[in-house]
């Protein structure tokens, strides 16, 4: 298991993370993303496709629409909220494997909520809200390509 903590002063700071993130991703990542209500789950998800070159105001919460595809950047990007699915059953008819399976990278907000239907090699993003606008992202994988993307995160932020 590796692990990489990332300090967030404020939203600049998440902004950086999500530029780092885009360069360290390649086509079929999976990010599942872990954090409380406001904790910048979106927030992260609208910095990395940003950093692809895709336009900030097409990128919202999918809290409605359960996955938004995000196309015309380097890589597509596909975000799934969960928050409101009330199981796994939901989460699967939304089709998720073939996302994962796609040349995309695919986020899921409140992967906690799932896991048993995440692929077993995934990036894992933590967010912990420390006040109003300071955040500790903990990012972890224990797999070795996502291992290799976080020691080249590691590398990039110093
Ligand atoms: N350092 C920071 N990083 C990210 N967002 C921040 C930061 N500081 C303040 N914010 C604010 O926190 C909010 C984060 O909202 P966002 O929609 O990204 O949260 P979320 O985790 O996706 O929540 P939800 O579970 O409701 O989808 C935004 O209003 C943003 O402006
Ligand atoms: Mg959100």
């Amino acid at each position: 298991m590796t692990e990489y903590r990332f300090h967030a002063k404020n939203e600049e700071g998440s902004e950086e993370l999500g530029r780092l993130l885009a360069g360290v991703l390649s086509p079929g990542s999976v990010v599942a993303l872990i954090g409380t209500l406001g904790a910048g789950k979106t927030r992260l998800v609208q910095a990395v496709a940003a950093a692809m070159g895709i336009a900030h105001d097409k990128v919202t919460s999918p809290t409605f629409v359960l996955v938004n595809e995000y196309v015309g950047g380097r890589l597509p990007i596909y975000h799934f909220d969960t928050y409101r699915l009330r199981d796994e059953d939901e989460f699967i008819e939304l089709g998720p494997e073939e996302y994962f399976a796609s040349n995309g990278i695919t986020f899921v907000e409140w992967a906690d909520r799932f896991e048993n239907c995440l692929p077993p090699e995934r990036l894992t993003v933590r967010i912990e809200v420390l006040g109003a606008q300071e955040r500790e992202f903990i990012i972890s994988a224990n797999s070795g390509y996502y291992e290799a993307a976080i020691h080249e995160l590691g590398c990039l932020s110093t």
